[in-house]
């Protein structure tokens, strides 16, 4: 039948080579499932879903191998065994021994992420025969975060309404909430936000507690911990206190009082999300207090239970003259070491907003004494929404790659090395990305934006993962597994981002947009806040174009070490892709690359809108591979992203020009 996308990379078509299936199903004629957890049964499902499919036989589960061999072994042990001794507490290990093969965990939740990858590893063609695999999540909490309202709506969501059936909540319990958990739990994804950040104080009523509730009962057999982003006014508003104001003993005894009433519900709460003194959100500065007291007395709160704060580190102040750049980084400094240790700083990837391309955010590396966790953005605000294709690995490990120089000496201080808590010492370690997902059937809107789902929760659980590897994982297990379509499918999704910000946001162009954050306005010179206009961020001028941080502007970048200054303060070295970040760089000026910068930017322009045509004769190529309803709909997709490439290109160029007064170079300009 065709194939609606819902099934994500799980799903598990039967293997047309005869041999080769014969040959996976001598290794899995039974699997042994000795225990009750839950999580370990949905490991024992899983797999016998998967190899239903994969191998269009039903595996029994059994719950002792006896002196039979040929077959998988789930076991949760915290043995002294010197396979489970090289693992945490989620790790696992897939061995071959006696002729069965081991799934190995110290918990339960470590036995189902084992499970996934042995499917894996039989979805991607790859041989079971000699297993000896050992993984690691790298990073503690991993986790998505869903801007999801209770009226169903989602902020910056492209895919349809929220998954969450509010209105039918507690009571029905939609089905979909399960596949939900399974295709988390197959990248290792163990929690979930389930309300937007811009939080309304009704789901921390009674009502919504319940509603809550009943979704943590499903995850939960996922190993899925939910955790609720918390309106910081709500002792008044939903409490009727008079006052939110953290230091206050009754707005104290609230905050116990309510976690107590949620921890009677959801016993294994994961915790709260705060968004607060962000974008006119409320939080403690309205008391004059900081956001060390307002974290902290959330997390004297949870001081009884297994929970944390993940408190954001991205706010910013409506001023002209400030640098938004800096905000971050000025008032979050000043309080390293002053949170709670229950308590986690969540910082955005970038320090203005998840552009398409953006320098990493110079708080990595600058608080040792705060463990800080990393926010990217799944969900395609700023890349195009759901009819561009961006495949976004590439953006989060650009980030995670770079080295903040934060011990000095090159290699040892990356963004990864910072979040995974190796560089400082933290102890506790979290990354997390806003969701892309909702409630359209193919769950992303754009088929291709799966992966970007699939690629945030690989990096999360090893952010040592490469862009391209994923890519080819995803492409296999998801689209085809003919040798040439996956061969062009992951190129053209490794070159999807550069082609994406050569017509959009060249050479370090930010934040032109219209209010949704979709069409180019690269001449907005009014908002409702002067730093929610267009020319605040590329400051166009006669004289040429970018915003000035270096010493003679914001001097933005004396918040990064001087190693990373030393790259980037110089416009003649500063690598192209940050140029106009940090520069303002005359029209006429020669760029490394032999062309002026009026030339190099219409050069970027042009070439990146007549990439997607290129996609697009890609794309016909793979057709017989792809099953022909994702086929056309991708199909569809890229013909509309054609056009809007050319509209990014003519708005910025003709805008541009009005400034530069430069002729569009000859082999781009168009017959009169
Ligand atoms: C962006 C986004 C908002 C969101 C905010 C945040 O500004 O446009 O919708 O609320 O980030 O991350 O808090």
């Amino acid at each position: 039948y065709a194939d609606d996308g819902y099934r994500l990379w799980l799903k598990y078509d039967l293997i047309k080579d005869v041999a080769k299936r014969e040959g996976y199903a001598r290794s899995a004629q039974f699997i042994v499932l000795n225990g009750t957890s839950p999580v370990l049964k949905s490991a024992a499902n899983e797999l016998q879903t998967g190899l239903q499919g994969l191998l269009g036989k039903s595996v029994p589960i059994i719950t002792n191998a006896g002196n039979r061999t040929g077959g998988i072994v789930l076991t949760e042990s915290k043995g002294p065994d010197a396979d489970i001794q090289q693992l945490n507490r989620e790790g696992y290990r897939i061995i071959k021994k006696q002729n069965n093969i081991t799934i190995a965990s110290k918990s339960d939740a470590g036995v189902l992420y084992g499970a996934f990858a042995l499917l894996r590893q039989i979805q991607t063609g790859q041989s079971i025969d000699n297993l000896a695999l050992t993984s690691n999540p790298k990073i503690q909490y991993r986790l998505l975060n869903h801007w999801d309202n209770t009226n169903g709506t989602i902020e910056r969501g492209y895919a349809g309404g929220t998954l969450w059936k509010w209105y039918e909540l507690p009571a029905t319990v939609d089905p979909r909430y399960v596949d939900y958990a399974r295709a988390n739990a197959s990248l290792g994804i163990n929690g979930t936000v389930v309300n937007n950040v811009n939080a309304s104080a009704r789901f921390l009523t009674d009502e919504y507690i319940q509603k809550v509730a009943a979704l943590a009962n499903v995850f939960r057999s996922y190993g899925i911990r939910v955790y609720l982003s918390v309106y910081f006014p709500a002792p008044k508003t939903i409490g009727g206190l008079k006052t939110a104001d953290p230091l206050d003993p009754d707005v104290k005894k609230w905050w116990v009082d309510k976690t107590k009433e949620i921890y009677k519900a959801i016993p294994d709460f994961g915790g709260y999300l705060v968004k607060a003194n962000s974008e006119g959100e409320p939080g403690p500065q309205d008391y004059d207090r900081t956001h060390a007291d307002g974290a902290n007395t959330l997390a004297e709160a949870l001081k009884p239970y297994d929970g944390i704060v993940m408190w954001r580190a991205f706010v910013y102040k409506a001023d002209p003259k400030a640098d938004r750049f800096k905000a971050a980084y000025e008032e979050f400094t000043p309080l390293d070491g002053k949170f709670d240790k229950k308590v986690i700083v969540q910082v955005k990837n970038g320090p203005i907003d998840f552009q398409p391309r953006e320098p990493f955010s110079p708080l990595f590396g600058a608080m040792p004494k705060t463990p800080l966790s990393m926010e990217f953005q799944i969900t395609q605000e700023y890349t195009g929404f759901a009819t561009h294709w961006v495949y976004e690995a590439p953006i989060f490990k650009e980030c995670l790659d770079t080295d903040t120089y934060a011990k000095g000496k090159a290699g040892g201080s990356t963004v990864a090395n910072v979040i995974d808590g190796s560089l400082h010492g933290y102890a506790m370690t979290a990354i997390a990305s806003v969701a892309n997902t909702g409630a359209d059937r193919n769950w992303t809107g754009n088929p291709m934006a799966q992966a970007n789902w699939y690629a945030f929760g690989r990096l999360a659980w090893d952010h040592t993962l490469t862009s391209e590897g994923i890519a080819n994982e995803w492409v296999r297990m998801t689209l085809t597994s003919d040798p040439n379509a996956v061969k062009t499918i992951t190129d053209l999704m490794l070159k999807s981002r550069g082609i994406y910000v050569d017509y959009n946001t060249p050479i370090g162009l930010s934040r032109p947009w219209s209010g949704i954050h979709f069409a180019p306005e690269p001449w907005q010179e009014k908002s409702a806040r002067p730093d929610w206009t267009a020319i605040y961020y590329h400051r166009a001028d006669s004289i040429g174009l970018g915003f000035d941080r270096t010493a003679t502007g914001s001097n933005a970048l004396a918040q990064y070490s001087p190693e990373v200054q030393r790259k980037w303060n110089n416009p003649e070295t500063c690598p192209l892709p940050y140029l106009l970040w940090f520069h303002h760089v005359p029209w006429t000026k020669k760029l490394n690359t032999g062309r002026t910068l009026w030339d190099e930017l219409c050069t970027r322009f042009y070439t990146g809108a007549d990439s997607v045509g290129w996609m697009q004769q890609q794309w016909a190529q793979v057709k017989p591979a792809i099953d022909p309803e994702i086929f056309a709909d991708v199909t569809g997709r890229l013909a509309t992203q054609r056009m809007e490439a050319i509209w990014w290109r003519d708005s910025w160029v003709l805008y541009l020009q009005t400034y530069s007064k430069k002729p569009i170079p000859a082999p781009f300009k168009k017959p009169e």
